[in-house]
């Protein structure tokens, strides 16, 4: 029986995992689940938002599928209690990478994005963000009373094996690859750059183009099909994946599947959005679509992530929680894509 390792994490994390599981459990029920608290929730329990017990269950996983952690709680707290802390050592301690944030715009649901829809249709752009490198974590880094800093490192290898997965991705998909970075600026982003077109040697079928930053923020909105896989460093792709989420409409549909050469890491790009957290009313898409993508990616069940996906799109074009527009509480909603499951077809 595959193992499950589930963290729910803080404020609205609590309530779409337990949308997502309900899901899980319906379409793959020889999945065994273990629940831990993590997080601001890990520090309340253990005094440590990465515990010792937590950190035994993962190394022993299939899969982690995470909430959302952080909040105001926390805040102030010493930086080895605070919640995303614990969430960088989780991704370090799993050796996960390769950051996946898929944004498509699913037929149908056109009229969620606030780009005219002929911008928005068909969009499908898979980010590959780098995820245990650069300003995140590089050595040295230090906050003093008057002065701070971080610093942004990256190696060859560690190069080397993001690309690497950012071309094998284009080969499943379109056959495009486009690196960001700001290589007119940053030695990082040079040696990046120079990096990305060694592997890319590799891969003769793959076509690639290189862009800055800045530029690329501007036209991932405002052109959004001229893209197929987005290959850049941890920070950017960061940033980039949220302003992405505007394109299918909210942040709430934006599922992520971390992976490195052991079991993977499953969680929504949102935070713990403490400014609706209680309240009922999150959007559990991005969770339940994680699911899915363990499935894929973990469990190697790519119908079942299929039929996920189908039940979601279909289940959207009917119902609108609140960052949609509409009036469709998470559990409601939930129950939704539940019955849609039933009639959802396998493509
Ligand atoms: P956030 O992503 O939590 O929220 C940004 C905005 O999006 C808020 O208005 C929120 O209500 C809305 N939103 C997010 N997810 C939603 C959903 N599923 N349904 C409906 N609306 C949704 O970002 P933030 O407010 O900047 O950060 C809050 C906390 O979350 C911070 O402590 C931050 O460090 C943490 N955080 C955690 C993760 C993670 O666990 N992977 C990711 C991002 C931020
Ligand atoms: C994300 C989050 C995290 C990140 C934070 C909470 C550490 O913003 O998963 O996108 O920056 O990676
Ligand atoms: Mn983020």
């Amino acid at each position: 029986m595959p193992k499950i390792v589930v963290l729910p994490g803080d404020g609205i994390g609590p309530e779409v995992t337990r949308a997502a599981l309900k899901v899980l459990k319906e379409v793959a029920p020889d999945l065994e689940f273990a629940e831990f608290p993590f997080g601001g929730a890990g520090t309340d329990a253990y005094g440590t938002p990465f515990g010792d017990e937590v950190k035994t269950a993962v190394a022993g996983a299939d899969a982690v599928l995470l909430g959302a952690i952080g909040g105001p709680k926390w805040e102030q707290y010493p930086r080895e209690q605070r919640p995303e802390m614990g969430l960088l050592a989780l991704r370090t301690a799993m050796g996960v990478y390769a950051n996946l944030r898929p944004v498509r715009v699913f037929p149908g649901l056109e009229h969620l994005s606030p780009l005219r829809a002929e911008k928005a249709r068909g969009v499908d752009i898979l980010f590959v963000r780098e995820l245990l490198g650069g300003l995140y974590f590089g050595q040295p880094r230090a906050l003093g009373e008057f002065e701070a800093y971080n610093t942004m490192r990256y190696s060859v290898p560690e190069v080397e094996r993001i690309a690497k997965i950012a071309f094998w991705a284009a080969q499943q998909r379109r056959g495009k690859v486009t690196s960001v970075d700001k290589a007119n600026v940053l030695e990082t982003s040079e040696l990046w750059r120079r990096t990305v077109n060694q592997v890319h040697s590799g891969y003769p079928n793959i076509n690639l183009n290189h862009e800055y930053v800045d530029s690329a923020a501007m036209l991932i909105v405002s052109d959004p099909s001229r893209y197929d896989v987005i290959v850049t460093e941890n920070l950017f792709g960061d940033i980039l994946s949220d302003l992405a989420a505007v394109i299918p409409g909210s942040l709430g549909l934006l599922p992520s599947a971390s992976l490195g050469d052991g079991a993977g890491l499953y969680e929504p790009i949102h935070g713990s959005a403490p400014d609706i957290a209680g309240q009922g009313i999150a959007n559990p898409s991005a969770t339940i679509l994680s699911a899915g993508m363990l499935l894929r990616h973990s469990l190697n069940r790519p119908a079942i992530a299929s039929r996920i996906d189908n039940a979601v799109t279909a289940t959207l074009q009917n119902y609108a929680t609140k960052d949609l527009g509409g009036n469709i509480g998470t559990d409601e909603f939930t129950e939704h894509v539940l019955e849609a499951l039933v009639h959802t077809s396998v493509i």
